[in-house]
C-alpha cells in the first residue's frame, strides 16, 4: 500500500518537475500551492510522506527556477541613467519604450531615476506627459497600467552640450537625485545626440568629474555613426579615451540586440549539425541582405551625408558577417566573442582602388508608382540636394582571407525603397559533385541554409527531394522554423536587450573600438573611390524593385543571382510574397 503510494507520489513530482520546463516558476509556484492545499484537504489522513515529498520538491524546483531566474534576470544595481536628446526621436521612440519594457518585467534596479537632457527649459510634468505619449505611441508591451507610475521616474534637465557651464545643472540635478534615492555614484549616460556632439559632451562630463568612478561606475552609450571614416573614427577614438576608459564607452549597434543575430552564434555553435560544412569546402557562397520599403523619410538631412554603406553597411551588415563567418569562441563572454568579430574584420580582403568599380554597386531610387501609389525619388525628398549622388543602395562582394573563408565570395545588399523590409543571411552550400538527376531539376536554390534576422524570425533549410511519382524528378522543399513558434515567449527588442546589457556591465554585444576601426578601413577605398571618381555611376532604380541591375553582375557566376525573398512591386498588381 505504502509503496504504491510512494510510487503514484514520486509520478506527481516527476510530472511537477516537468512543469517547471514549460511554466515560468511563478506559475508552477501556484500550481505548487494549489496542488498542496487540495492534497491536504483530501488525503490528510492517508498520505503520509507525500506532503515532505512534494515540499522538497517544491524547495527544491523553486531554488532552480530562482538560480535559473537570477541568470537570466539580473536585477541591474542602483543607478540614475542620463539622456542627452531627450526629446528626440530616438529616445522617444526606442530608448523610452525599451526602459518601459524593462520595467515592467521588473528588470530596473530596485532604486534608479531617469535624467533626460535637452536644449528647451521644460517642467518635469511636460516632460512626463511626453513620455507616457512615446510609450503609449512606440511600446510593444500589452501591459500599459505602469506607465504613469513608470513616467514618474523621469526628470528633466535643461542643458546645451556645447555649453560646459550648463552641465552644472546636470551635475546638481544628479547628486540632489542620488541622495533623494539613498544611491551612490553609478550613472550611465545615453548620448542619444547628432554624432557632431560626441566630444563636446564627452569633454563638459570629464570636465565637471561626472565620468570619474571614485563613487561608482560610470558608462557612456554611443549611437553610430562612429566616424565617416577612418580617420574621423580613429580622432573620434582618441578624443573619448582622453576622458573615458575603453570599458566605459558602449558603441551600441541595434543589430546585435536582434534576437535573431545572437541566434547565428546559438544556431552555429549549439548544434553539431551545421559547423562541420561551415567552411570553403561546403559553402558555396554567403548572401546578405538588408532591405527596406520605406525611403529616408524625415531624415534626408543626416543620409545626405551618410548613404548606404555608411548607414547601414559599415556597422549592421559587417557585423552580420562576422557573426556567420567567424570562429566558434573558446567561451561565451564579451572578451572572446569580440574577438572572434574583429579577428573576421581583420581578415576582409583589401578592396583595391582600381577594383572598386567591380566590387561595389552604388544606386539611388528614383520616382515610381508602388502599389499604384506614386512614390517620390530621393532627390525629391525633404532636405536632400536636387542633385545629390548620395547612395540609398549599396551591394558589395569581398573575400575573408582566412582557413575557413578562403576563395569565398560574400555578398551584402541593403537598400531604401527596396520591395519589402527583409534582413537575411543566405549560406548557399556547394552543390553535389556530381549531378546523378540533372534532366528533371526543379532544385533551382536548393541547400540553402536562411537565417531571417526580420521579420517572420526564423531559419528556413531549403533541400531537394524526390516529387512522388515516377522517374526521379527533384523538388525544392523547405523546413522552416519561426520563432513565432516560441508561443509563449515574446522577442524582446533590440534596444532593450542592449541597456539591459548595458546597465549590467555587459559589452558582449556593443561594438570594440578596434572592430569599428578595422570596418572603417576596410570600407574607406570603397567610400574615398565613390566620393572622389564621378566616373563611378550611381545607378538609378525605379522606387519598389530589388536596386538597380547592374548589381546583379557581381555574382559572376551564370545562372547564379540574388535570392529575391519576395517579388518586386513596381509593377502595378504584383505584390511582394515574402
Ligand atoms: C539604422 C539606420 O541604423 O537602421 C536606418 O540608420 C535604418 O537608416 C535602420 O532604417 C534599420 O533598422 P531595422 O532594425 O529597422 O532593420
Amino acid at each position: 500500500m505504502i509503496t504504491c503510494k510512494c510510487l503514484k507520489q514520486s509520478i506527481t513530482i516527476l510530472i511537477l518537475e516537468e512543469l517547471e520546463d514549460y511554466f515560468s516558476f511563478t506559475t508552477v509556484l501556484n500550481y505548487l500551492f494549489s496542488y498542496i492545499c487540495l492534497t491536504y484537504k483530501f488525503f490528510t489522513k492517508q498520505a503520509q510522506c507525500l506532503p515532505v515529498k512534494v515540499l522538497l520538491s517544491l524547495i527544491q524546483i523553486y531554488l532552480r527556477a530562482e538560480k535559473k531566474r537570477s541568470i537570466l534576470m539580473k536585477k541591474p544595481e542602483n543607478h540614475i541613467f542620463v539622456i542627452f536628446g531627450g526629446r528626440g526621436d530616438l529616445a522617444m521612440r526606442k530608448i523610452v519604450p525599451a526602459l518601459y519594457s524593462l520595467f515592467v518585467q521588473d528588470l530596473l534596479p530596485a532604486r534608479y531615476a531617469v535624467l533626460a537632457t535637452g536644449r528647451n527649459e521644460v517642467t518635469d510634468d511636460v516632460y512626463q506627459g511626453e513620455v507616457r505619449a512615446a510609450v503609449d505611441a512606440f511600446s510593444a508591451e500589452n501591459d500599459r497600467s505602469r506607465i504613469k507610475e513608470f513616467a514618474d521616474t523621469f526628470r528633466y534637465v535643461d542643458l546645451n552640450p556645447s555649453v560646459a557651464e550648463t552641465f552644472t545643472r546636470l551635475s546638481s540635478a544628479l547628486a540632489m537625485t542620488r541622495s533623494l534615492l539613498g544611491i551612490d555614484g553609478n550613472t550611465l549616460f545615453y548620448l542619444s545626440v547628432p554624432p557632431e556632439l560626441y566630444t563636446d559632451i564627452s569633454d563638459h562630463l570629464g570636465l565637471k568629474g561626472l565620468n570619474a568612478e571614485s563613487d561608482g561606475w560610470k558608462r557612456m552609450i554611443i549611437e553610430k555613426p562612429y566616424g565617416h571614416d577612418y580617420d574621423s573614427a580613429t580622432s573620434l577614438n582618441t578624443r573619448l579615451l582622453e576622458n573615458w576608459k575603453e570599458n566605459q564607452i558602449y558603441r551600441i549597434d541595434h543589430y546585435l540586440g536582434k534576437e535573431t543575430v545572437q541566434n547565428i552564434l546559438v544556431t552555429r555553435f549549439s548544434n553539431g549539425i551545421f559547423e562541420p560544412l561551415w567552411n570553403r569546402n561546403y559553402v558555396h557562397h554567403v548572401e546578405i541582405t538588408s532591405s527596406e520599403s520605406l525611403g529616408v523619410e524625415k531624415r534626408g538631412a543626416y543620409y545626405e551625408g551618410a548613404g548606404a554603406l555608411r548607414d547601414m553597411v559599415q556597422n549592421h551588415l559587417l557585423h552580420l558577417a562576422g557573426f556567420v563567418a567567424m570562429e566558434p569562441p573558446s567561451s561565451i563572454d564579451s572578451t572572446s566573442i569580440r574577438n572572434e568579430i574583429v579577428k573576421v574584420f581583420q581578415s576582409l580582403r583589401p578592396i583595391k582602388t582600381e577594383d572598386v568599380h567591380r566590387v561595389a554597386i552604388r544606386g539611388q531610387y528614383t520616382g515610381a508608382h508602388v502599389r499604384g501609389e506614386w512614390v517620390r525619388g530621393y532627390r525629391e525628398e525633404v532636405h536632400v540636394d536636387p542633385s545629390s549622388i548620395t547612395e540609398t543602395f549599396a551591394a558589395l562582394k569581398f573575400y575573408i582571407d582566412n582557413w575557413r573563408w578562403g576563395g569565398v565570395p560574400f555578398y551584402i545588399r541593403t537598400g531604401k525603397r527596396l520591395p519589402t523590409r527583409v534582413t537575411e543571411a543566405v549560406v548557399h552550400f556547394r552543390e553535389t559533385p556530381h549531378t546523378l538527376f540533372s534532366q528533371n531539376r526543379e532544385c533551382e536554390g536548393c541547400n540553402q541554409l536562411i537565417i531571417r534576422i526580420q521579420p517572420d524570425e526564423g531559419i528556413l533549410l531549403k533541400f531537394g527531394m524526390k516529387i512522388p511519382g515516377a522517374g526521379f524528378n527533384v523538388r525544392n522543399v523547405n523546413m522552416d522554423f519561426h520563432y513565432a513558434d516560441f508561443a509563449s515567449e515574446r522577442i524582446p527588442e533590440a534596444y532593450e536587450r542592449l541597456l539591459y546589457d548595458c546597465m549590467n556591465g555587459d559589452t558582449t554585444l556593443y561594438t570594440r573600438s578596434d572592430a569599428v576601426l578595422a570596418a572603417w578601413r576596410f570600407l574607406d577605398p570603397v567610400i574615398k573611390t565613390w566620393n572622389n571618381n564621378h566616373d563611378i555611376p550611381v545607378y538609378g532604380y525605379p522606387a519598389g524593385t530589388w536596386g538597380p541591375d547592374k548589381a546583379d553582375e557581381l555574382i559572376e557566376e551564370p545562372e547564379l543571382t540574388w535570392r529575391y525573398p519576395c517579388k518586386n512591386l513596381a509593377d502595378d498588381g504584383v505584390y511582394c510574397e515574402l
